[in-house]
């Protein structure tokens, strides 16, 4: 693996375009005692009259264009200024952004910081194995992007090509896909946990002719062939030309006509790489993700509308200031190792961790071990994470520093209160603001969160509560009627076009107006599900199709989770709506308990009966409770629901596509345990 050396002096950040965003990172300093806009969001200076955050949020929905040019003029690097703030018209489909403008979002996250300060850490690598971390400075990493950009420009790879990119998450995979960036080629990062399979459909789908990847990959202490899994892929994608191979261990692999050594090839070029001009709405990259159907979608992400809004929400929601250690642990695989691994920290010239193990890797300490090692500023994990850590107890947490922690946040899923609390008291020892994101693939970056807030406005645990700023959330009736009064629940849908949010589906149009637009014409339909609380808080009752209707009474599966999760002796839950003759859909409960509990099943069962009964109502009581010793779940920790259906409809023939599960032995448990339930 390209390790820094540390003795190159030979840096020339060619074509460097400065712009006057490096000097308004000095007005953003702590310790602010009162609200003052302008020095909150020096962005916002010329904004008539708006005082405090919910004036500026205003601002920022009522005034959009002005808004986002002037956070686009100020926050991003332009070779040439844009001539139109927007062109969009959701009710079409149509969502251009800063058209006319050009610039590069490689200069964007690297060149102009090296430009300011070329030895700030740009990535901590924090690599499988414990305590072996290598840091990255901001000229090592734009050397190695520009030696891995000559070296794909030599192989032909050019403007308009996508590059697939097969990698776990290590500095050599960032700096594959800034090197796209900087020659104008699109990257298709594929999680190095799917199948040959699903890589290759994946490959297939973006046209890619080359290919990114390592020979062996290393995590929680088990190697994965990865180079292999490549091999077997590129058998059924005729439009594979070449392969690169770095090494991330010394394991040497077979080498085809195709295959290129990586980092022997990256010594032989030059350390400057000019910079493609690219248009704002040139694809940046492709990101494949599930939907409701089998074939996975190719969400399509622009250049400065998407680099924008990362950046923007990576500084406000987390509070992320000049010389944080900024700590995602999300893999770059998804899109929030994308959004806030990559490139919203790259583009704010932080510092970010780049996460390569896993939470329980060697033991259940890993994260805190890391955060203070490497003294974390922000820490961004998942729900299921989280509670995967409270089974093996709070010594795991305590046992480590972690007063460097000033913001903790959750993404990818809802996180129940049980999970909340304890973020928020054992990890973050009550200090710090725990902020539940609500986002997704589409939407490029963080939608709706806490924070930004005014000082000391409350947290709700649980809540991902108030919109970003341009961002403008509103609730659909069952009818496509918009529901405008508070304290109701209806469809998420947005009313506004933000910078952020995906174009298109490569190679569908279609199916992205059929799944996004068409539901509620003049809107972008999420998917999700949302309650409005009386205050105007917004709470995600997860997908719609997660929403079961018992006896004519709607209730979210996600609800009835969080209280079943709140029972001491509960670990996680997952609540499934099943065909029922007279309710119309009877609710069935799968439940993991907490290592070492030993109740009887049918004393807990009512336990639980009555706790939902209590918290929610009787109907939304679960009919059916199979205790099971974990769930199948996909490799980025979603619980795959749809499998769970399936079992409970009795229809194995129909549980589909597999590949995607992290332990395919978990279904098998699963069936096992439901033929149990029924027999009883
Ligand atoms: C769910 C991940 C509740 C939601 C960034 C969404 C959430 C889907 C939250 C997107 C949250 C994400 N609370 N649910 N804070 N964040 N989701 O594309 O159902 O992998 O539609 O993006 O995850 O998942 P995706």
């Amino acid at each position: 693996m390209w390790l820094p050396c540390r003795c190159t002096t030979k840096y020339v950040a060619a074509s460097i375009r400065r712009g006057v965003s490096a000097s308004f990172l000095h007005v953003l300093r702590r310790g602010r005692s009162s609200w003052n806009s302008a020095a909150f969001m020096p962005e916002s200076a010329g904004f008539e009259g708006v005082s405090g955050r919910d004036a500026l949020h205003d601002y920022s929905v009522s005034h959009s264009e002005n808004f986002w040019a002037a956070v686009a003029r100020q926050r991003l690097n332009w070779i040439r200024p844009f001539d139109a703030v927007q062109d969009c018209d959701l009710s079409q489909g149509r969502i251009k952004w800063f058209e006319g403008g050009k610039l590069n979002v490689s200069v964007n996250c690297l060149d102009r910081h090296v430009h300011t300060c070329p030895e700030r850490v740009a990535l901590i690598w924090e690599r499988d194995e414990r305590g072996s971390e290598v840091r990255y400075t901001y000229r090592e990493l734009l050397e190695m992007t520009c030696r891995l950009g000559n070296l794909l420009r030599r192989h032909g790879v050019k403007k308009g090509d996508c590059v697939t990119i097969y990698m776990p998450t290590c500095p050599l995979a960032v700096a594959s896909m800034l090197a796209c960036a900087r020659i104008g080629a699109a990257h298709n990062v594929v999680f190095a946990g799917f199948s040959s399979e699903a890589l290759a459909e994946r490959i297939r789908d973006a046209q890619s002719s080359t290919v990114i990847t390592v020979n062996q990959g290393v995590r929680g202490g088990k190697i994965t062939e990865l180079k292999r899994t490549v091999d077997a892929a590129v058998q059924s994608c005729p439009t594979v030309r070449q392969v690169f191979v770095a090494m991330r261990t010394e394991k040497r692999v077979e080498m085809a006509d195709r295959d290129i050594a990586l980092e022997e090839e990256m010594l032989k070029e030059d350390v400057v790489c000019e910079p493609a001009a690219m248009d704002s709405e040139d694809v940046l990259f492709l990101l494949y993700t599930s939907g409701s159907t089998g074939k996975p979608k190719g969400l399509v992400h622009t250049q400065a509308g998407y680099l924008l809004y990362a950046a923007l929400t990576h500084r406000y929601v987390f509070g992320y200031h000049d010389g944080d250690v900024f700590g995602c642990v999300a893999d770059i695989g998804w899109i929030t190792g994308h959004s806030y691994t990559v490139y919203g920290p790259l583009a704010n010239g932080g510092t970010t961790v780049l996460f390569e193990s896993t939470p329980v890797y060697p033991d259940p300490g890993r994260y805190w071990d890391m955060v203070e090692r490497l003294r974390i500023n922000q820490f961004y994990g998942a729900p299921t994470a989280i509670r995967l850590l409270i089974r093996y107890g709070d010594q795991w947490v305590k046992k480590y520093d972690r007063s460097s922690l000033t913001t903790l946040g959750s993404v990818g899923e809802p996180i129940n209160t049980e999970a909340w609390e304890w973020y928020n008291r054992v990890v973050g020892e009550g200090r710090c603001p725990v902020v539940d994101t609500w986002w997704q693939t589409e939407t490029g970056g963080i939608c709706i969160a806490p924070k930004p807030s005014e000082p000391d406005a409350e947290i709700v645990p649980g809540m991902a509560m108030r919109p970003f700023f341009g961002i403008k959330p509103v609730l659909m009736d069952t009818e496509g009627k918009l529901l405008t009064s508070n304290n109701t629940s209806g469809a998420l849908c947005m009313a506004q076009p933000w910078p952020g949010m995906a174009r298109t589906i490569h190679n569908n149009h279609q199916r992205f107006l059929e799944t996004y637009f068409h539901p509620y014409p003049g809107y972008f339909f999420t998917g999700d599900g949302a309650y409005r609380s009386q205050e105007g808080y917004y709470q995600i009752t997860g997908r719609l199709d997660d929403v079961i209707n018992v006896s004519g009474h709607r209730i979210g599966t996600a609800e009835i989770e969080d209280v079943v999760n709140q029972c001491s002796a509960v670990a996680e839950s997952a609540v499934i709506g099943y065909s029922h003759n007279i309710k119309g859909q009877g609710v069935y409960a799968f439940v993991v308990l907490k290592k070492g509990v030993d109740v009887q099943e049918v004393d807990l069962s009512k336990q639980l009966n009555n706790m939902v009964s209590e918290k929610i109502a009787k109907y939304a009581c679960p009919d059916f409770i199979q205790f099971a010793k974990r769930l199948p779940k996909t490799r980025s920790g979603k619980i795959m629901r749809r499998v769970l259906r399936k079992v409970v409809d009795c229809d194995l023939e129909g549980l589909g596509d597999l590949s995607t599960l992290d332990d395919p032995a978990a279904v098998q448990e699963i069936i096992e345990g439901h033929e149990k339930v029924l027999s009883k």
